[in-house]
Protein backbone atom coordinates (compact mmCIF):
# COMPACT_ATOMS: atom_id res chain seq x y z
CA UNK A 1 0.00 0.00 0.00
CA UNK A 2 0.92 3.39 -0.74
CA UNK A 3 0.47 6.31 1.17
CA UNK A 4 -0.36 9.20 -0.85
CA UNK A 5 -0.47 13.04 -0.59
CA UNK A 6 -2.20 15.32 -3.05
CA UNK A 7 -0.44 18.88 -3.34
CA UNK A 8 -2.51 21.79 -5.46
CA UNK A 9 -6.67 20.92 -5.92
CA UNK A 10 -7.35 22.89 -8.93
CA UNK A 11 -8.70 21.16 -12.39
CA UNK A 12 -6.11 18.70 -12.46
CA UNK A 13 -5.90 17.85 -8.77
CA UNK A 14 -9.29 17.29 -8.51
CA UNK A 15 -9.57 14.46 -11.61
CA UNK A 16 -6.43 12.93 -9.47
CA UNK A 17 -8.43 12.88 -6.07
CA UNK A 18 -11.90 11.45 -8.06
CA UNK A 19 -9.91 8.65 -8.97
CA UNK A 20 -7.59 7.32 -6.10
CA UNK A 21 -10.31 4.86 -4.40
CA UNK A 22 -10.49 3.35 -8.03
CA UNK A 23 -6.97 2.13 -6.93
CA UNK A 24 -6.51 -0.24 -4.12
CA UNK A 25 -3.06 0.19 -4.31
CA UNK A 26 -3.17 3.67 -2.69
CA UNK A 27 -4.28 5.00 0.73
CA UNK A 28 -4.72 8.78 0.42
CA UNK A 29 -3.15 10.15 3.56
CA UNK A 30 -3.59 14.07 2.74
CA UNK A 31 -4.60 16.97 0.72
CA UNK A 32 -3.10 20.21 0.20
CA UNK A 33 -4.01 23.98 -1.22
CA UNK A 34 -2.99 26.93 -0.26
CA UNK A 35 -7.05 27.81 -1.14
CA UNK A 36 -8.23 27.17 2.88
CA UNK A 37 -11.92 27.06 1.93
CA UNK A 38 -10.94 24.58 -1.22
CA UNK A 39 -9.24 22.53 1.47
CA UNK A 40 -12.03 22.21 3.94
CA UNK A 41 -14.64 21.60 1.65
CA UNK A 42 -12.90 18.46 -0.20
CA UNK A 43 -11.34 17.24 3.20
CA UNK A 44 -14.59 17.19 4.85
CA UNK A 45 -15.90 15.64 1.16
CA UNK A 46 -13.20 13.13 1.14
CA UNK A 47 -12.73 12.07 4.97
CA UNK A 48 -9.31 13.11 4.40
CA UNK A 49 -6.77 15.60 6.38
CA UNK A 50 -6.42 18.50 4.83
CA UNK A 51 -3.72 20.92 4.97
CA UNK A 52 -2.65 24.36 3.67
CA UNK A 53 1.21 23.44 3.90
CA UNK A 54 2.52 20.98 1.98
CA UNK A 55 5.50 20.34 3.80
CA UNK A 56 3.20 19.54 7.00
CA UNK A 57 2.07 16.24 5.25
CA UNK A 58 5.08 14.73 3.95
CA UNK A 59 6.28 12.85 6.79
CA UNK A 60 2.88 10.65 6.45
CA UNK A 61 3.35 9.71 2.58
CA UNK A 62 5.16 7.84 0.35
CA UNK A 63 4.48 9.62 -2.66
CA UNK A 64 2.86 13.01 -4.05
CA UNK A 65 1.28 14.12 -6.67
CA UNK A 66 2.47 17.50 -8.11
CA UNK A 67 -0.85 19.78 -9.27
CA UNK A 68 0.18 23.05 -8.26
CA UNK A 69 0.10 25.86 -11.47
CA UNK A 70 3.58 24.80 -13.40
CA UNK A 71 6.22 27.78 -12.26
CA UNK A 72 5.76 25.83 -8.97
CA UNK A 73 6.34 22.36 -9.97
CA UNK A 74 10.89 23.04 -9.54
CA UNK A 75 10.12 24.30 -5.80
CA UNK A 76 7.24 21.86 -4.70
CA UNK A 77 8.66 18.79 -6.51
CA UNK A 78 12.20 19.19 -5.24
CA UNK A 79 11.58 19.68 -1.87
CA UNK A 80 8.98 16.44 -1.83
CA UNK A 81 12.45 14.44 -3.47
CA UNK A 82 14.90 16.27 -0.80
CA UNK A 83 12.18 14.47 1.73
CA UNK A 84 12.65 11.39 0.14
CA UNK A 85 9.17 10.95 -1.55
CA UNK A 86 8.22 9.95 -4.88
CA UNK A 87 6.74 12.27 -7.36
CA UNK A 88 4.32 12.06 -9.92
CA UNK A 89 4.42 16.14 -11.05
CA UNK A 90 1.75 17.28 -13.74
CA UNK A 91 3.30 17.85 -17.13
CA UNK A 92 5.25 20.23 -18.29
CA UNK A 93 7.88 19.34 -15.28
CA UNK A 94 9.44 22.37 -15.41
CA UNK A 95 9.84 25.97 -17.73
CA UNK A 96 13.66 25.21 -17.41
CA UNK A 97 15.50 22.27 -18.69
CA UNK A 98 18.31 22.55 -16.17
CA UNK A 99 15.74 23.09 -13.54
CA UNK A 100 14.19 19.58 -15.10
CA UNK A 101 17.80 17.72 -15.33
CA UNK A 102 18.12 18.61 -11.68
CA UNK A 103 14.99 17.32 -10.02
CA UNK A 104 15.81 13.87 -12.27
CA UNK A 105 19.35 13.86 -10.86
CA UNK A 106 18.31 13.98 -7.02
CA UNK A 107 15.87 11.16 -8.06
CA UNK A 108 18.56 9.07 -9.04
CA UNK A 109 20.33 9.79 -6.04
CA UNK A 110 18.08 9.25 -3.84
CA UNK A 111 16.81 6.16 -5.98
CA UNK A 112 13.02 7.68 -5.87
CA UNK A 113 10.60 7.69 -8.86
CA UNK A 114 10.24 10.90 -10.77
CA UNK A 115 7.32 10.68 -13.33
CA UNK A 116 5.68 13.33 -15.54
CA UNK A 117 1.98 13.15 -16.17
CA UNK A 118 1.61 12.89 -19.72
CA UNK A 119 -1.37 11.73 -19.55
CA UNK A 120 -1.82 11.16 -23.35
CA UNK A 121 0.69 8.23 -22.96
CA UNK A 122 -1.89 6.20 -21.74
CA UNK A 123 -4.55 7.12 -23.91
CA UNK A 124 -5.46 3.30 -25.40
CA UNK A 125 -5.21 4.85 -29.05
CA UNK A 126 -1.56 6.56 -28.60
CA UNK A 127 -0.64 3.03 -26.79
CA UNK A 128 -1.52 0.84 -30.08
CA UNK A 129 0.28 3.45 -32.33
CA UNK A 130 3.88 2.13 -31.69
CA UNK A 131 3.13 -1.08 -32.94
CA UNK A 132 1.72 -0.20 -35.94
CA UNK A 133 3.78 2.94 -37.16
CA UNK A 134 6.63 2.19 -39.51
CA UNK A 135 9.46 4.59 -41.00
CA UNK A 136 6.44 7.64 -41.35
CA UNK A 137 6.64 10.02 -44.14
CA UNK A 138 4.48 12.55 -42.81
CA UNK A 139 2.74 13.02 -39.37
CA UNK A 140 -0.09 15.67 -39.05
CA UNK A 141 -0.92 16.60 -35.75
CA UNK A 142 -4.10 19.04 -34.67
CA UNK A 143 -5.15 20.07 -30.81
CA UNK A 144 -6.90 22.69 -31.11
CA UNK A 145 -9.62 24.10 -29.02
CA UNK A 146 -11.71 27.43 -27.66
CA UNK A 147 -10.02 30.39 -25.34
CA UNK A 148 -10.68 30.56 -21.94
CA UNK A 149 -9.35 33.23 -19.85
CA UNK A 150 -7.47 31.07 -17.38
CA UNK A 151 -4.90 30.00 -20.41
CA UNK A 152 -3.58 33.45 -20.62
CA UNK A 153 -0.50 32.85 -18.59
CA UNK A 154 0.18 29.48 -20.11
CA UNK A 155 2.84 29.00 -23.06
CA UNK A 156 0.65 26.87 -25.64
CA UNK A 157 3.57 25.00 -26.45
CA UNK A 158 4.46 23.33 -22.64
CA UNK A 159 0.90 23.11 -22.28
CA UNK A 160 -1.02 22.29 -25.34
CA UNK A 161 1.83 20.68 -28.20
CA UNK A 162 4.22 19.14 -25.38
CA UNK A 163 1.33 16.30 -25.70
CA UNK A 164 2.57 15.97 -29.50
CA UNK A 165 5.95 16.13 -29.25
CA UNK A 166 6.28 13.69 -26.23
CA UNK A 167 3.68 10.86 -28.32
CA UNK A 168 5.83 12.06 -31.72
CA UNK A 169 9.42 11.64 -30.16
CA UNK A 170 8.05 7.76 -28.83
CA UNK A 171 6.78 6.62 -31.79
CA UNK A 172 9.33 7.73 -34.44
CA UNK A 173 13.20 7.07 -31.84
CA UNK A 174 14.55 9.69 -34.46
CA UNK A 175 16.22 12.80 -33.68
CA UNK A 176 14.64 16.01 -35.11
CA UNK A 177 17.21 17.85 -37.21
CA UNK A 178 14.96 20.94 -37.71
CA UNK A 179 12.51 23.00 -36.49
CA UNK A 180 10.11 25.80 -38.27
CA UNK A 181 7.68 27.61 -36.20
CA UNK A 182 5.12 30.30 -37.05
CA UNK A 183 2.48 31.29 -34.17
CA UNK A 184 -0.09 34.44 -33.49
CA UNK A 185 -1.49 36.19 -30.09
CA UNK A 186 -4.72 36.69 -30.77
CA UNK A 187 -6.48 37.03 -27.27
CA UNK A 188 -3.53 36.70 -24.83
CA UNK A 189 -0.28 38.27 -24.45
CA UNK A 190 1.37 34.87 -25.52
CA UNK A 191 1.34 32.38 -28.68
CA UNK A 192 -2.87 31.87 -29.06
CA UNK A 193 -2.01 29.57 -32.14
CA UNK A 194 1.09 27.75 -33.78
CA UNK A 195 2.09 25.56 -36.41
CA UNK A 196 5.61 23.80 -36.13
CA UNK A 197 7.06 21.84 -38.74
CA UNK A 198 10.07 19.27 -37.48
CA UNK A 199 12.45 17.54 -39.59
CA UNK A 200 13.44 14.31 -37.80
CA UNK A 201 17.03 12.75 -39.54
CA UNK A 202 15.85 10.00 -40.91
CA UNK A 203 13.34 11.92 -43.26
CA UNK A 204 9.63 12.30 -41.29
CA UNK A 205 8.44 15.22 -41.52
CA UNK A 206 5.95 16.63 -38.67
CA UNK A 207 3.13 19.47 -38.77
CA UNK A 208 2.50 20.29 -35.02
CA UNK A 209 -1.14 22.62 -34.95
CA UNK A 210 -1.93 23.47 -31.41
CA UNK A 211 -4.97 26.69 -30.99
CA UNK A 212 -6.90 28.15 -28.42
CA UNK A 213 -8.81 29.43 -30.53
CA UNK A 214 -10.94 27.22 -32.01
CA UNK A 215 -14.76 26.92 -31.04
CA UNK A 216 -15.04 22.94 -31.68
CA UNK A 217 -12.30 21.30 -30.05
CA UNK A 218 -10.21 18.73 -32.19
CA UNK A 219 -7.76 16.28 -31.16
CA UNK A 220 -6.30 13.77 -34.04
CA UNK A 221 -3.22 12.89 -35.71
CA UNK A 222 -2.75 10.96 -39.24
CA UNK A 223 0.18 9.42 -39.92
CA UNK A 224 1.60 8.65 -43.65
CA UNK A 225 3.42 5.44 -44.30
CA UNK A 226 4.67 3.31 -47.12
CA UNK A 227 1.26 0.59 -46.47
CA UNK A 228 -1.03 2.52 -44.52
CA UNK A 229 -2.67 6.06 -44.00
CA UNK A 230 -3.37 5.90 -40.05
CA UNK A 231 -5.86 8.34 -38.08
CA UNK A 232 -6.04 8.71 -34.68
CA UNK A 233 -8.75 10.37 -32.41
CA UNK A 234 -7.62 11.41 -29.29
CA UNK A 235 -11.31 11.97 -27.61
CA UNK A 236 -12.59 8.64 -28.68
CA UNK A 237 -9.34 6.94 -28.74
CA UNK A 238 -10.06 5.47 -32.02
CA UNK A 239 -7.83 4.33 -34.82
CA UNK A 240 -8.66 3.68 -38.56
CA UNK A 241 -5.80 2.43 -41.02
CA UNK A 242 -6.65 2.97 -44.26
CA UNK A 243 -4.69 0.53 -47.16
CA UNK A 244 -5.08 1.53 -50.69
CA UNK A 245 -7.78 -0.56 -52.60
CA UNK A 246 -7.51 -2.68 -55.11
CA UNK A 247 -10.83 -3.97 -56.72
CA UNK A 248 -12.85 -2.35 -59.07
CA UNK A 249 -16.33 -4.26 -60.57
CA UNK A 250 -17.76 -3.23 -63.80
CA UNK A 251 -21.44 -4.48 -64.69
CA UNK A 252 -22.66 -5.53 -67.88
CA UNK A 253 -22.58 -2.63 -69.73
CA UNK A 254 -18.74 -1.57 -69.36
CA UNK A 255 -19.33 0.71 -66.92
CA UNK A 256 -17.70 1.26 -64.24
CA UNK A 257 -20.50 0.12 -61.05
CA UNK A 258 -18.45 1.02 -58.24
CA UNK A 259 -14.31 1.18 -57.55
CA UNK A 260 -13.00 0.22 -54.14
CA UNK A 261 -10.53 2.99 -53.06
CA UNK A 262 -9.42 1.82 -49.81
CA UNK A 263 -9.81 -0.50 -47.47
CA UNK A 264 -10.77 0.60 -43.65
CA UNK A 265 -9.98 -1.18 -40.19
CA UNK A 266 -10.94 -0.14 -37.63
CA UNK A 267 -8.46 -1.04 -34.57
CA UNK A 268 -9.53 -2.64 -31.42
CA UNK A 269 -8.32 -0.27 -28.76
CA UNK A 270 -8.64 -1.38 -25.07
CA UNK A 271 -10.36 2.03 -23.60
CA UNK A 272 -9.98 2.89 -20.07
CA UNK A 273 -9.67 6.27 -17.94
CA UNK A 274 -6.09 7.23 -19.24
CA UNK A 275 -5.28 9.41 -15.97
CA UNK A 276 -5.73 6.18 -13.86
CA UNK A 277 -4.15 4.55 -15.43
CA UNK A 278 -1.15 7.61 -15.27
CA UNK A 279 -1.18 7.23 -11.52
CA UNK A 280 -1.61 3.18 -11.98
CA UNK A 281 2.06 3.03 -13.69
CA UNK A 282 3.71 5.47 -11.18
CA UNK A 283 2.59 3.22 -8.18
CA UNK A 284 3.99 0.23 -10.50
CA UNK A 285 7.10 1.98 -11.13
CA UNK A 286 7.29 2.40 -7.25
CA UNK A 287 6.70 -0.87 -6.04
CA UNK A 288 8.72 -2.22 -8.74
CA UNK A 289 6.21 -4.03 -10.72
CA UNK A 290 6.95 -2.08 -14.14
CA UNK A 291 9.79 0.07 -15.16
CA UNK A 292 9.18 3.85 -16.21
CA UNK A 293 7.55 3.92 -19.59
CA UNK A 294 9.73 6.77 -21.23
CA UNK A 295 13.58 6.91 -20.37
CA UNK A 296 15.01 10.01 -18.50
CA UNK A 297 16.80 11.23 -21.88
CA UNK A 298 13.05 11.22 -24.00
CA UNK A 299 11.42 13.27 -21.01
CA UNK A 300 14.17 15.62 -21.06
CA UNK A 301 14.11 15.78 -24.81
CA UNK A 302 10.30 16.65 -25.07
CA UNK A 303 11.26 19.32 -23.12
CA UNK A 304 13.95 20.57 -24.85
CA UNK A 305 12.18 20.83 -28.10
CA UNK A 306 8.80 22.57 -26.48
CA UNK A 307 11.18 24.92 -24.77
CA UNK A 308 13.12 25.56 -28.41
CA UNK A 309 9.94 26.18 -30.19
CA UNK A 310 8.65 28.55 -27.74
CA UNK A 311 11.63 30.24 -27.80
CA UNK A 312 11.43 30.64 -31.73
CA UNK A 313 7.66 31.60 -31.09
CA UNK A 314 9.17 34.56 -28.25
CA UNK A 315 11.75 35.99 -30.17
CA UNK A 316 9.88 36.65 -33.08
CA UNK A 317 6.49 38.27 -31.32
CA UNK A 318 4.45 35.30 -32.31
N1 LIG B 1 -1.95 16.35 -17.93
C1 LIG B 1 -2.81 17.19 -18.46
O1 LIG B 1 -3.42 16.92 -19.48
C2 LIG B 1 -3.05 18.50 -17.78
C3 LIG B 1 -4.23 19.20 -17.99
C4 LIG B 1 -4.43 20.37 -17.30
C5 LIG B 1 -3.44 20.85 -16.46
N2 LIG B 1 -2.27 20.17 -16.30
C6 LIG B 1 -1.21 20.67 -15.44
O2 LIG B 1 -1.61 20.60 -14.07
C7 LIG B 1 -1.05 21.69 -13.33
C8 LIG B 1 -2.17 22.40 -12.61
O3 LIG B 1 -3.08 22.89 -13.56
P1 LIG B 1 -4.59 23.22 -13.16
O4 LIG B 1 -5.30 23.48 -14.43
O5 LIG B 1 -5.12 22.20 -12.23
O6 LIG B 1 -4.37 24.60 -12.39
P2 LIG B 1 -5.31 25.25 -11.28
O7 LIG B 1 -4.92 26.68 -11.18
O8 LIG B 1 -6.74 24.90 -11.53
O9 LIG B 1 -4.89 24.50 -9.92
C9 LIG B 1 -3.67 24.72 -9.25
C10 LIG B 1 -3.97 24.64 -7.77
O10 LIG B 1 -2.73 24.71 -7.06
C11 LIG B 1 -2.95 25.48 -5.88
N3 LIG B 1 -1.67 25.95 -5.37
C12 LIG B 1 -0.92 27.01 -5.77
N4 LIG B 1 0.20 27.09 -5.05
C13 LIG B 1 0.18 26.07 -4.16
C14 LIG B 1 1.06 25.63 -3.13
N5 LIG B 1 2.21 26.25 -2.89
N6 LIG B 1 0.70 24.56 -2.41
C15 LIG B 1 -0.45 23.92 -2.64
N7 LIG B 1 -1.32 24.28 -3.59
C16 LIG B 1 -1.02 25.34 -4.35
C17 LIG B 1 -3.88 26.59 -6.33
O11 LIG B 1 -4.55 27.20 -5.25
C18 LIG B 1 -4.82 25.80 -7.24
O12 LIG B 1 -5.93 25.30 -6.55
C19 LIG B 1 -0.32 22.57 -14.35
O13 LIG B 1 1.03 22.28 -14.32
C20 LIG B 1 -0.89 22.14 -15.69
O14 LIG B 1 0.03 22.25 -16.77
C21 LIG B 1 -2.09 18.99 -16.93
Amino acid sequence: MIKMGLIGLGRMGKYHLNLYDEIPEIKLMGICDINEEEVNKLSKQTGVRGYTNYEEMLDLVDAVTVAVPTRLHYEVAKKCLLSGKHVLVEKPITTDLEEAKELFKIAEEKNLVLNIGHVERFNGAVMELKKIVRDPFLIESRRVGPYAERMKNDSIILDLMIHDIDIILNILDDEVVDIQAQGSRVYSNLTDLASVNLKFKKGTVVNIIVSRVNQKKDRTMSIAQKDAYIYLDYTNQDINIYRQGQSQHIFGDKELTYKNEYILERMFVYKDNPLKLEIKHFIDCIDNRSCRMVSVEHELKSLEIALKIDEILHKEGK
